[in-house]
């Protein structure tokens, strides 16, 4: 489990992190959601001990994040921009170097290579890998060690759509193994997809946070169907206690005469409600 508890940190006069309170459970995808800027990056490297905070507290698994040893760091995997990969060692070479911190042997390498569907180019130099063979190589290196905690900074952002899909299959296998996941994103359709529980941060602030189909069900203030006829025709109808009943009344024509195709809920989604608390985008 982790518990952060008023986590706050300043750069000079800026305040990232401001007030920061969560818990995530084990066994689960716990996602941070929030436009560039927003303090995700600057979050994670304070929960693993790259960065020193200035206010609250955190748990990792029952550590006090501001003593964690080298080994309380080893039970981490850590996927984040700026641990680089070395270009000109072989996919196999990279993972090799960080199997000698962790103490992890060559036929773990292999399953891992196996796993993230790089063994082909395990003697290929990273040089000579596409972006997203890339992002499944930094991947690699952060299962490498079958940590108790996994912290994915933007794991697909730039990735096309397949590759993507790739990454979230791999990150889904890890969670239902038994890990913790604790990823950022800036992107509303990953974040609904993958994670179990969500918070929305802006300017160093949490500003809703709840399973994702809740959390848009709650900002559901307007309660319109989308119904579809025969023809194509896209007709927007209200649920709420004043145009229910009319709306059933047109749906039973629709039926009566067949021409009813399809009938679909449209509540808002995770941008509509973050443009909602924030007057922002996620996305820009
Ligand atoms: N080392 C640093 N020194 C000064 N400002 C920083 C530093 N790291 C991040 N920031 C600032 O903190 C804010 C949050 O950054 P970051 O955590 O990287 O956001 P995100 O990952 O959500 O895009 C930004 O305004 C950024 O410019
Ligand atoms: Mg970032």
């Amino acid at each position: 489990m982790i518990s952060v508890m008023d986590v706050s940190k300043s750069f000079g006069s800026k305040k990232v992190l401001d007030g920061i309170s969560m818990t995530i459970e084990d066994g689960e995808i716990f996602g941070l959601l929030g436009p560039s800027g927003a303090g995700k990056t600057t979050l994670i490297r304070v929960l693993t001990g790259q960065l020193m905070f200035d206010g609250g507290a955190a748990m990792v698994n029952g550590k006090d994040i501001r003593k964690l040893t080298g080994a309380d760091k080893k039970k981490f995997g850590v996927m984040m921009d700026d641990f680089g990969l070395y270009e000109r060692l072989t996919c196999y070479q990279n993972l090799r170097v960080f199997a000698d911190i962790y103490g992890v042997g060559d036929e773990e390498i292999g399953t891992v290579l196996r796993e993230v569907k790089l063994e082909e180019a395990t003697k290929k130099e990273v040089k000579k890998l596409s972006k997203g063979m890339k992002e499944r190589l930094r991947l690699a290196r952060a299962l490498l060690a079958h940590p108790q905690v996994l912290f994915l900074d933007e794991p697909t952002s730039g990735l096309d759509p397949q590759t993507s899909s790739e990454i979230h299959e791999i990150i889904k296998k890890r969670k239902d193994a038994g890990t913790i996941i604790f990823l950022t994103t800036h992107n509303m359709t990953e974040a609904e997809k993958l994670c179990d529980h969500l918070v929305l941060l802006n300017e160093g602030k949490i500003v809703e946070r709840g399973a994702p189909k809740e959390m848009c069900l709650r900002y559901d203030h307007q309660k319109r169907i989308e119904v579809v006829t025969k023809d194509g025709e896209c007709i927007s109808m209200g649920m709420n206690k004043e145009n229910y009943e009319e709306t059933g009344r047109r749906i039973a024509d629709l039926l009566r005469e067949g021409t009813l195709s399809t009938i679909h809920s449209k509540e808002p989604n995770l941008e509509t409600v973050f443009m909602e608390l924030t007057g922002r985008k996620l996305e820009v």
